[in-house]
């Protein structure tokens, strides 16, 4: 599936993800700046955060407790359409979504 990642500046990537990894694999492994994931996808750290595109219409994995609550210490403000990328598995139903990096993650 191909994820379409928007840096702060605005410039886009597009990458074609591996099945079942997450938003935030799939950037690290193609060298994608402006999202850290110091946790390594553990839902600890905060730094895989990403606004998802407000325009979305891709299902996208529900938000579990742990995540919701580490969104409120990330480096750039929450907003409604804020995820953690190492929470959003990748599949076909995700083709083509747009995530924007936020203008840091430390
Ligand atoms: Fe650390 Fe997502 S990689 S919370």
């Amino acid at each position: 599936p191909k994820i379409t990642y928007v840096s702060h500046d605005g410039i886009e990537t597009v990458v074609d993800v591996a099945q079942n990894d997450s938003v935030m694999r799939g950037a690290v492994l193609n060298g994608i700046k402006g999202i850290v994931a110091q946790c390594g996808g553990g839902a600890s750290c905060g730094t895989c955060h990403v606004y998802v595109d407000p325009e979305n219409t891709k299902p996208l994995s529900q938000m579990h407790q742990v995540e919701d609550e580490l969104l409120y210490f990330t480096a750039c403000e929450r907003k409604e359409n804020s995820r953690l990328s190492c929470q959003i598995p990748v599949t076909e139903e995700q083709d083509g979504l747009v995530v924007h990096m936020p203008e840091k993650q430390l």
